[in-house]
């Protein structure tokens, strides 16, 4: 059966340039204002050029004891080089890493899902406890 999950690429970001990167800090205080930053590319460069991109991040947080996740965000990177004038012409560039501000009372996982416009779906998470 066809089934999405199948196309969720991961590989560890320090080697493959799709793999976002969730930097946050391991421990947090209870429902205190914490910054999760995702970023694709962060080791090994990926291209930002009209015809190859990344066109969004989303970041999601599953509590611990929760059993689905809540969405963060969706944050789209909307400028590529495009113009009137063509592919890569316009010298605007959206680059690929978000920065967003959460809380949380619960421990949990956060979730980064990106995605390559030619090379598809890829994903990561981290760990974040109540300290
Ligand atoms: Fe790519």
């Amino acid at each position: 059966m066809a089934d999405l999950k199948n196309l969720l690429q991961n590989a560890d970001w320090k080697t493959e340039k799709h793999t976002p990167a969730i930097d946050a800090p391991d421990t947090v205080k209870k429902g205190k204002m914490f910054q999760v930053t995702a970023t694709v590319g962060k080791e090994v460069a990926h291209p930002n050029t009209t015809p190859h991109h990344i066109r969004w991040i989303m970041l999601y947080f599953k509590p611990a004891d929760d059993k689905f996740p809540y969405q963060i965000g969706n944050f789209e990177f909307t400028a590529h080089g495009e113009s009137a004038q063509g592919p890569d012409t316009s010298g605007v560039y959206t680059h690929h890493e978000v920065t967003v501000s959460l809380k949380t009372d619960k421990p949990g996982i956060i979730y980064a899902l990106s995605y390559c416009n030619i090379h598809g779906l890829w994903h990561s998470s981290r760990e974040i406890k109540i300290g």
